[in-house]
């Protein structure tokens, strides 16, 4: 699986001339169509295009963030919305969500619910620098998935672990450590929800053309949920290709 987070970037003209230049770079031809390809596009160049048509039905389309309700809430979108616009994911708890909105983990949690069996959710976790140097990342992971405790997980939940630290600044950790956290998160989610479900891991922060195929490689990293580098087509389908010449699902 991987998905393109454009974050709050993208014009008319970007969107048109980004298609072009992934469906060049795209290998069609060993292209193995079970894997997910999502884009969460701002919301607004949801319905720009006509989705249907060919140069689009790689895609699968979602959205960077929801609210858990609907009514007077002046700005949001519902899952409602989303499902009429037919979308196929909604990211929830980014951490630039955290940070710049003050997002908590009860609403998070809110959020969860109101997509979960509805439309896939993608969580996105991940530990600052500081968390990060005083070695207790596992224990702000953990504390960031209580919100899955006790519930009945759709088959489809996605989980993006990603370290604010190398959110967009070039820095990665290792991919033997990326893995080692994502057997840790399987781990969590498998033991606190109801059904035991163990989610897809995503990696994402700082994700590019030329490291991707390092995490890729590792066991527990099911594909990667890719920022900056998502906002050139041609840099895009590379990773797409990488992924698919990798990994199988
Ligand atoms: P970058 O790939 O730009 O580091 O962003 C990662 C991210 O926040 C994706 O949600």
């Amino acid at each position: 699986m991987i998905i393109a987070n454009w974050k709050c970037n993208g014009s008319t003209e970007m969107v048109l001339s980004w298609f072009e230049a992934y469906n060049i770079e795209f290998n069609f031809e060993n292209y193995d169509f079970d894997i997910f390809i999502g884009l969460a596009l701002p919301s607004i160049y949801l319905n720009h295009f006509d989705r249907e048509d060919s140069q689009f039905n790689f895609a699968e389309w979602g959205v960077q963030d929801v609210d858990h309700s609907d009514g007077s809430r002046t700005g949001a979108i519902s899952v409602d919305m989303l499902i009429d616009m037919e979308c196929d994911f909604s990211i929830i708890g980014h951490s630039e969500r955290r940070q710049i909105f003050n997002e908590d983990n009860d609403l998070i949690k809110e959020k969860l619910k109101s997509l979960n069996n509805r439309i896939m959710p993608v969580l996105c976790i991940g530990e600052t620098k500081e968390e990060n140097d005083k070695g207790i990342t596992k224990d702000i992971l953990k504390n960031q998935l209580e919100i899955v405790n006790g519930l009945e997980l759709d088959e489809s939940f996605t989980i993006a672990y990603e370290p604010v630290w190398a959110i967009g600044s070039g820095l990665t950790p290792e991919p033997k450590d990326i893995n080692e956290i994502h057997k840790y998160i399987k781990d969590v989610v498998q033991s606190n929800s109801a059904n035991n479900l163990i989610p897809t891991v995503l990696y994402g922060g700082s994700v590019t053309d030329k490291n991707a195929e390092s995490f890729f490689k590792e066991e527990f990293v099911d594909g990667a949920l890719v920022g900056g580098a998502s906002l050139d087509g041609t840099t895009f389908a590379k990773i797409v290709n990488i992924f698919n010449s990798t990994k199988k699902t």
